[in-house]
């Protein structure tokens, strides 16, 4: 099993799986390897979508409103995104998932299951500004001990997000690789949406998916959707729907997937001169680049 430690600054260890090159979260007992090739065979159904995100984006809050707006209603979806995440199930449970399946995963665009490319799966792309991303992943190591086994302070953890040695590798080369993509392939169904829109006004972006998905719904449940997935709401409504896994992985056994849900929490977080380095490294990373992030609302 290719279990990779990495030395945060203060030289505190942090685990991974890393599969050709990639970084996951490391599960104990499973194959992962497997895991992840099954995941890449995976068939595609007509009306499969896909959502695809770098972690801690925004992808339990894109999935819920994806899967209300299949849904035609506004009720919280009883189940977690993880059962729908394509490397993250076995083969069995993703045939098992009743049509239209809201898939998601953290893949770049050449990883993909093959026949979903082939059959151009509709696919939402949500990006969220790095320095919140990083935050968030930070709490996200810390708090999901058993599969990172990580503890370490602030400034001891930016290096390794700066260096992209954390889960789905550099912020950086992922979403370029996805700038690429759609730049590549100007045919492909992919919409891309901003974590920072969304927080700016949900409503807009709920009616702009449910267009890019061809959903006949109304302005009225678009409303009620985005009411619904305002963060207060989901952190209390999805609350207890973990299953055994997915409560033992966190520190106390308490689930903490919607932590605070805000744009420009980084303010909090990063030093004067953590925020100059880091925004030396974006215009460096970004050069060239036409993706816009926003870093405070
Ligand atoms: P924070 O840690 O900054 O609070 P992902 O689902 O990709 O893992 O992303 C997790 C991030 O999305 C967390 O960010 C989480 O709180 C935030 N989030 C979850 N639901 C949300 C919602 N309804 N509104 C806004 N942010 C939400």
């Amino acid at each position: 099993m290719p279990l990779k430690i990495y030395k945060d600054g203060g030289g505190n260890p942090i685990q991974f799986m890393e599969i050709n090159g990639v970084r996951y979260p490391y599960v104990e007992g499973v194959d992962q390897d497997h895991v992840v090739q099954v995941a890449k065979e995976a068939k595609a159904r007509d009306d499969d979508i896909l959502l695809v995100t770098y972690a801690k984006s925004g992808t339990h809050w894109t999935w819920e409103i994806i899967s209300m707006l299949c849904n035609g209603n506004a009720e919280t979806v009883p189940t977690i995104k993880q059962m729908n995440m394509i490397e993250a199930i076995s083969s069995d449970d993703l045939t098992s998932l009743a049509s239209p399946r809201v898939l998601n995963t953290h893949f770049r665009f050449n990883d993909l299951p093959k026949d979903m490319v082939r059959k151009k799966t509709k696919i939402v792309l949500v990006h969220r500004n790095p320095k919140d991303v990083a935050v968030s992943h930070f709490h996200h190591h810390l708090k999901l001990k058993s599969l990172y086994n990580y503890n370490g302070t602030w400034s001891e953890w930016l290096p390794l997000f700066l260096e992209g040695n954390v889960d789905v590798n550099s912020w950086f080369d992922y979403v370029r690789d996805w700038e690429k993509a759609m730049e590549e392939n100007p045919d492909y169904p992919i919409h891309l949406m901003y974590y920072e829109d969304m927080k700016e006004d949900l409503c807009r972006e709920v009616k702009k998916l449910a267009g890019f998905l061809e959903l006949p719904v109304s302005a009225e449940l678009c409303q009620n959707i985005a009411k619904k997935c305002q963060f207060e709401n989901m952190q209390k409504d999805k609350k207890g729907l973990e299953n055994e896994f997915w409560t033992n992985v966190w520190v106390n056994k308490q689930p903490n997937f919607y932590r605070k849900g805000v744009v420009g929490d980084w303010k909090n977080y990063f030093t004067v001169a953590q925020n100059e380095q880091f925004d030396e490294l974006y215009k460096q990373k970004m050069a060239g680049s036409k993706l816009n992030f926003r870093f405070e609302l």
